[in-house]
């Protein structure tokens, strides 16, 4: 690549708390290192219709502690199409643009592999909530969105807890359980259902609310990834099987909002830094990925063929929390 002097920077697919963080990092960077920095806005479809700003130190002042992202973000069918990547890249012709940084998912970063075989590099930097992305530990976001949905399930248990009543909630994660099986470790939660590991109703439900009420227990939690099935059916499901009518919850897009915290202000501000760093020394076609704590580059063609496990280590312990106690139960009341 030659000597980079005007980058463009866009947010794609949903938005993540830390986006903001991310931009303002991008184009801070970019300005110590020389380099004009242009707002793509909407996403891909952006790039498709020349839809952009100007970015100054200045305009990046005061968002990074603001939830959604200032760039707007979509999802964009036409960049799905040969046709409408073609008018991409002659955006980015016209702007002058030498690279891009695209902030988002895998979905964004499959634009970006497809963009950068079309000559124009691409720098990604992972943000979603859901944590799904293969080739980073961690994605911008997924701290806040935990946060949140944790607030709100201690505000249901309060008054599941003076009812003594069984609550059920869905939350977010695609097709990944990674969101659900971390709020529920942090929540104590009953039962958790997420989509990579295979629920046995009866097992993984019934039995666990029968147990926990036989420890004394006389409200319950649980938490179902939006992947693992719809909180309605399963509180429907429930009922019929204990009688209990459970109330049920879908925590959905509050869980996207809100002010980014700490770990993912941190954590984005890092992110855009190295990604501009990559282009300002001449790399590009990579995704900036945290590995061990540190930041790593990896090229997009690899880190889109990349899989992440759900941690199972991670729900046995959230059952053990569970299992210890009843069996403390069975123990003193043998
Ligand atoms: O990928 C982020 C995410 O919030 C998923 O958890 C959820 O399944 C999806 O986006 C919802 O998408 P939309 O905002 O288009 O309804």
């Amino acid at each position: 690549m030659d000597h980079v002097k005007r980058i463009g920077v866009l947010t794609s697919g949903g938005d993540a708390p830390g986006m903001n963080a991310a931009v303002r990092a991008v184009v801070r960077t970019a300005i110590s290192c020389g380099i004009e920095c242009v707002g793509i806005r909407r996403g891909w479809q952006g790039l498709i219709n020349s839809d952009f700003i100007r970015l100054s130190s200045t305009s990046v002042g005061h968002i990074l502690s603001r939830g959604g992202t200032i760039l707007y973000t979509a999802r964009s069918d036409d960049f799905l199409t040969e046709q409408g990547r073609k008018k991409a890249v002659a955006t980015c012709k016209m702007l002058g643009l030498d690279a891009i940084v695209a902030i988002g998912g895998d979905g964004t970063f499959r634009g970006a592999l497809e963009l950068s075989r079309l000559g124009i590099p691409v720098v990604g930097i992972p943000a979603t909530i859901d944590n799904d992305v293969g080739c980073t530990n961690y994605t911008i976001g997924f701290d806040s969105a935990c946060n949140t949905a944790i607030e709100c399930i201690d505000k249901l248990r309060d008054t599941m807890q003076s009812h003594e009543r069984c609550s059920v909630v869905e939350v977010m994660g695609r097709n990944a359980g990674f969101l659900a099986l971390y709020v529920g470790i942090a929540v104590g939660a009953t039962a958790v259902l997420v989509p990579e590991y295979e629920t046995d109703f009866q097992r993984d439900v019934v039995q666990r609310i029968q147990d926990s009420r036989l420890a004394g227990n006389t409200h319950f939690m649980i938490v179902v990834a939006e992947g693992a099935g719809s909180a309605v059916e399963f509180g429907k499901m429930i009922h019929e099987a204990i009688g209990i009518e459970p109330r049920v919850t879908v925590l959905g897009h509050l869980q996207r909002g809100g002010s980014p915290t700490g770990r993912d202000r941190e954590t984005a501000t890092r992110m855009g830094y190295y990604a501009v760093k990559a282009l300002a020394e001449g790399r590009g076609n990579s995704i900036i990925a945290t590995q061990e704590g540190g930041i790593v580059e990896i090229p997009i063609e690899e880190a889109l063929s990349r899989t992440k496990k759900l941690q199972m280590d991670r729900y046995r312990i959230m059952e053990t929390m569970q299992i210890g106690g009843i069996r403390e139960f069975r123990e003193n009341t043998q």
